[in-house]
């Protein structure tokens, strides 16, 4: 079967799961286990009944492709970027704790942190493994990441305690959606379409900050802090950064 194509298949496709719909109670048309040849194609294309409609809808997720970030000088310019400030200069592991289509978790291996990225959700985990199997085959990307990004499928909530020696932790929550506003980018939708909005995230917070010295928050620019006082606050254009340090001592 073609993927990521024309509109034809894209038909076809649809009035096959509507017609498995019929017969089944699932909310996803793909079961969970990732065939090995959805390896080989671009874009990763998910059928899914939305979360948030009651309609089927084709949804496509592509497979990150982390060699259109743009970094001028290298992977030196990584580290002025946002997440690896508001992480600081720790020594030991980060974890990324809410992986996504894991941009930071990239940007923070690049700039030479030992970094695991965690994702809880099935099918942004599978686009998010393929990714990193994509750039570990570009030569680049592969020098630059100099093996430092591992990926994981879980919920950070749990795993996290299951962790020693975690020097930092790195948390972006899905933002609230906003009202009229600009549209993110394609594949930001279909995450969001995906994933709803994150509703534990102080949970997550909380768990993060009783395992590490130091907890990165990404939130909107002018959001409240998801926990009270953050000890630094580091503004960016478009999103702010509220750091916690040594709650767990
Ligand atoms: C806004 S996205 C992260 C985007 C990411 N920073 C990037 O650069 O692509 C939030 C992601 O965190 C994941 N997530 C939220 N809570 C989680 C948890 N407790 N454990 C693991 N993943 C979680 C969601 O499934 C979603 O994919």
């Amino acid at each position: 079967m073609a993927f990521g194509g024309a509109a034809p298949s894209a038909r076809n496709a649809t009035s096959r799961a509507k017609e498995r719909g019929r017969n089944s109670r699932t909310r996803t048309f793909y079961s969970g286990k990732w065939p090995d040849r959805l390896g080989t194609l671009e874009p990763v294309e998910l059928l899914l009944r939305s979360r948030q409609r009651s309609a089927l809808s084709l949804m496509v997720l592509a497979a990150p492709d982390w060699s259109t970030i743009h970094l001028p000088s290298g992977p030196s310019s990584a580290r002025s970027l946002p997440p690896c400030r508001a992480v600081g200069r720790p020594e030991g592991l980060v974890v990324d704790a809410t992986a996504g289509l894991g941009g930071d978790a990239f940007l923070l291996a690049v700039a030479g942190y030992e970094v695991l990225a965690i994702e809880r959700n099935p099918h942004v985990f599978a686009a998010l493994q393929l990714g990193l199997r994509r750039a570990q085959e570009d030569a680049k990307l592969a020098r630059w990441l100099g093996g430092r990004l591992r990926v994981v499928q879980g919920d950070a909530r749990q795993l996290l305690r299951e962790l020693e020696d975690v020097a930092a932790v790195h948390v972006d929550p899905m933002f609230p959606a906003k009202k009229k506003k600009a549209l993110p980018p394609k594949n930001m939708q279909e995450l969001r379409r995906l994933v709803g909005e994150d509703l534990d995230s102080c949970e997550l917070l909380e768990a993060a900050c009783a395992v590490a010295p130091r907890v990165a928050v990404k939130r909107p620019r002018t959001a409240s802090p998801l926990l009270e006082g953050p000890e630094a606050v580091i503004r960016g254009k478009l999103v702010r950064y509220d750091v916690y340090l040594r709650r767990n001592s």
